[in-house]
C-alpha cells in the first residue's frame, strides 16, 4: 500500500463522502439495525452517527491503517464499544453466526474478493440476521452507460484504491441472499459513473444459508 492508498486517498474519500447526501442513505439505512453488528470497510467511521441508540457493540474491518487513523475522533465520540479489526472482509476470523447484523455501505465495490467476503458475511450472520447494504455498481439500466464505467474502471480501481464501477451488485448479493428485495436507482448529486445505487437489507433464512 503506498503514501496515496493510505494517507491521501482516505483524506479524500473523507471529505468526499461526509456530506448530508450520503448521510440522508446512511441513517436511512441503519434505522433498523441492532443486536451484535459488524461493518465491514469501516473507513474513517462515517456511519458511527448514524446507528440507532440500541446498538451498543460494534466490530469493524478494514485492510487500510489510514482509514482506520482517520477514524480514530469519531471512536472516541462515539457512545457504541468498537472492537476495530485491520482486516479484510474475505477471511473474517469471527465464528460462524456469530453476528445478529452486517452492514456494508460503498465497500463491496472494492473488496477484490467480493465473492468470498459475501459468503463470510453470510457465515457469521445467525440465522436471520440481517445484512444491510448500500453500494454503487454497474448501472443495470443503461448498456451505453456500462460501456463507458468498463472503460474507465482501470482508472478508477487506481484512483479509488480498488474500487470498481462496474459491478453487477444485484447478481452478487441475490448468489448468497436469493430471496433480497433491492432498490436500484441513481443516486442525485453524483456523476453517473459511480452514481448507480444497489440498496437492500438481505436475511438469512433461518434453516439455510440464504
Ligand atoms: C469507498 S470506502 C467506504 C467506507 C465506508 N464504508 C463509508 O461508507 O464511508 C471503501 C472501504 O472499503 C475498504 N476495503 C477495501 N478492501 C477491503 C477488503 N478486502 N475488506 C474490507 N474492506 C475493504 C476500504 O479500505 C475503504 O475503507
Amino acid at each position: 500500500m503506498n503514501i496515496y492508498h493510505q494517507f491521501i486517498f482516505p483524506r479524500l474519500l473523507d471529505r468526499m463522502m461526509q456530506g448530508e447526501s450520503f448521510s440522508i442513505y446512511r441513517r436511512s439505512l441503519l434505522a433498523d439495525v441492532s443486536g451484535d453488528v459488524l461493518e465491514i470497510g469501516f473507513g474513517t467511521g462515517l456511519n458511527l452517527a448514524h446507528y440507532p441508540s440500541g446498538v451498543r457493540q460494534l466490530t469493524t474491518v478494514d485492510p487500510n491503517p489510514g482509514m482506520n487513523r482517520l477514524s480514530r475522533p469519531r471512536l472516541d465520540a462515539t457512545p457504541i464499544m468498537v472492537d476495530q479489526r485491520l482486516l479484510s472482509g474475505e477471511a473474517l476470523p469471527m465464528a460462524a453466526e456469530s453476528f445478529d447484523s452486517v452492514v456494508s455501505t460503498w465497500t463491496l465495490c472494492s473488496i477484490p474478493k467480493v465473492e468470498q467476503a459475501l459468503d463470510e458475511i453470510c457465515r457469521v450472520l445467525r440465522p436471520g440476521g440481517k445484512f444491510f447494504f448500500i453500494e454503487h455498481g454497474l448501472a443495470a439500466d443503461d448498456p451505453t452507460l456500462q460501456r463507458w464505467q468498463n472503460r474507465v474502471n482501470p482508472l478508477q480501481n487506481w484512483l479509488g484504491d480498488g474500487c470498481n464501477l462496474n459491478r453487477d451488485m444485484a447478481a452478487l448479493v441475490l448468489r448468497v441472499f436469493p430471496q433480497t428485495e433491492i432498490d436500484q436507482f441513481y443516486m442525485e448529486n453524483l456523476p453517473k459513473l459511480g452514481g448507480y445505487m444497489y440498496r437492500g437489507i438481505a436475511s438469512k433464512s433461518i434453516g439455510g444459508d440464504d
